[in-house]
């Protein structure tokens, strides 16, 4: 009999390779057939860097997580490789949750994932039961542990839940122990980070709560990450049920990080800062990695679980991952740049200096497409009289286009995809509250044919969001209230 990854390997092989590469997206990865989301196993093994993510072959919706699988030398050319796992075990039926990965000893590389059973309860009721389990593999083939799972309900701290414990993110300690974080419902009904170590990858320790809500951010923590960066210790991790706070959170499922420093004796972060990790609409359960050459690279699903509407119907593939994106901390905030890798594929500058924006918008030669990274440093004209408001208006045609706009008065930058072409009423706009030194505002905007990422200030911020915009509709048009100096430097991205 055909086993469930045997039957999910080919169906994506006859299924995946009907979509058109010019139909999706051209540099961020999409699932090979079907439905995606979180990024999963983040890693680089055996000369390449390794991505797995939530995977639904059969469908481009939601339904019995198996894990998609990637590869790429350059985190920007991805090769798709069969599907690693699927829910073929009784602990695991319900699905193969999100995880991560690292490499053994023995050069082997180990998968630590949440597996979600169903229990019933005495009344009937069915509830999930949510455990971590390991497979072992050579970066194709994975088996699971026979002694799976290796993290129960037992090994969770008094009072935290069964249901809700998930998506391990595992590393090597200096001390050559592995670690890993797991997100985990306490009492109170929020979320917590539990810390596990172990010697070998399979016998698992708890070690201690590293972080408690304590229902400030949103209620359940999912997908944390921790790591040490720039001296700082940072823990990103994915609230759901956020509450909105001034344009720092929204309502829904957010971003959160935290930077801090970690206290030795208890093995709990001791909370300096936080902020949202990406303010556009669509950007979700972020996973990084330590590249070879030290850099901490994150990437995100860019999108989000309230917007699920907002898709191409036609395509046979939904969601996309964003753009593998390089961190620092400075001043205790998180810094993101995408990646360096990017600037091998910039073709085709175009640069104007000291252009006048005013109320007529005004498009420039050679500034249009919609696979581009284009880099935008705006002040006015005059300081004294300043401007009222600056927009760049893109992926546009005489029927759709998609605003970002700047008012300096109140600091605010909005990403609007009201008219890109969406017949769907959920949030299509999103704003976020520039920390601003001076008068000048800088933007780095990278467009793929599905997608726009902004990079405020070098990095300080970034907002994601996507757009369906059908691709004929490549024009860029620029437009102030009162007048703005604008430098501009344009590439295609090929
Ligand atoms: C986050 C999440 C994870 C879970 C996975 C299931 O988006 O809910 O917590 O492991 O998706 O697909």
């Amino acid at each position: 009999m055909k086993s469930i990854l045997d039957k999910a390997r080919e169906y994506e092989a006859v299924n995946g390779r009907k979509i058109p590469s010019e139909k999706r997206p051209a540099f961020h990865i999409s699932p090979y057939v079907g439905w995606m989301n979180d990024p999963n196993g983040f890693s680089w093994y055996k000369g390449q860097y390794h991505l797995f993510y939530q995977y639904n072959p059969y469908k481009t919706q939601w339904d019995s997580m198996h894990w998609g699988h990637v590869v790429s030398k350059d985190l920007l050319h991805w090769e798709y490789l069969p599907a690693a796992l699927a829910p073929d075990e009784e602990y695991d039926k319900i699905g193969c949750f999100s995880g991560s990965a690292a490499e053994l000893p023995d050069g082997q590389q180990l998968l630590i994932y949440t597996s979600v059973d169903h229990e019933t309860l005495e009344d009937g009721t069915v509830r999930d039961i949510q455990t971590q389990s390991v497979a072992v593999g050579d970066g194709t083939d994975y088996k699971k542990y026979e002694k799976n799972p290796v993290l129960t309900g037992q090994d969770v701290p008094e009072g935290g839940s069964k249901v809700d414990f998930r998506d391990p993110k595992i590393w090597k300690g200096k001390d050559g122990l592995f670690y890993c974080v797991v997100g985990n419902r306490p009492s109170d009904g929020s979320g917590q980070i539990l810390l596990y170590s172990s010697e070998d990858g399979f016998q698992w320790k708890f070690v201690s709560i590293l972080a408690e809500n304590k229902n400030r951010y949103g209620k359940m923590w999912e997908c944390p990450d921790f790591f040490k960066l720039d001296g700082k210790y940072v823990l990103l991790t994915s609230p759901q049920d956020m509450l909105a706070e001034g344009m720092e959170y929204y309502s829904g499922n957010g971003t959160l990080c935290i930077i801090g420093e970690m206290d030795p004796d208890t093995h709990t972060l001791k909370e300096e800062n936080h902020q949202s990790v990406d303010y556009g609409i669509d950007f979700y359960a972020m996973q990084t990695v330590e590249a070879p050459d030290g850099r901490r690279i994150m990437i995100g699903w860019m999108q989000n679980w309230d917007t699920l509407s907002h898709r191409c119907e036609e395509s046979k593939w939904f969601a996309q991952m964003s753009l593998p994106r390089e961190l620092s901390v400075k001043n205790g905030r998180l810094y993101q740049k995408p990646v360096r890798e990017l600037d091998a594929i910039r073709k085709n500058k175009t640069e104007y200096r000291n252009v006048v924006v005013k109320d007529k918008p005004v498009m420039l030669k050679g500034v249009q497409g919609r696979t581009i990274d284009m880099e935008l440093a705006i002040s006015p004209e005059d300081k004294e009289t300043g401007y009222g408001k600056f927009i760049v208006c893109f992926a546009q045609n005489e029927k759709f286009h998609t605003e970002l706009s700047f008012c300096p008065e109140d600091s605010v930058l909005k990403l609007d995809r009201k008219l890109s072409g969406s017949r769907r009423a959920v949030v299509h706009e999103k704003s976020c509250l520039v920390n601003r030194k001076t008068d000048e505002l800088k933007l780095r905007m990278i467009l793929d044919r599905y997608s726009v990422e902004v990079f405020v200030n070098d990095g300080e911020q970034v907002m994601s969001m996507v757009i369906f915009t059908e691709q004929e509709a490549d024009g860029i048009s620029f437009q102030a209230n009162g007048k703005v100096k604008m430098d501009i430097t344009k590439y295609d991205l090929v």
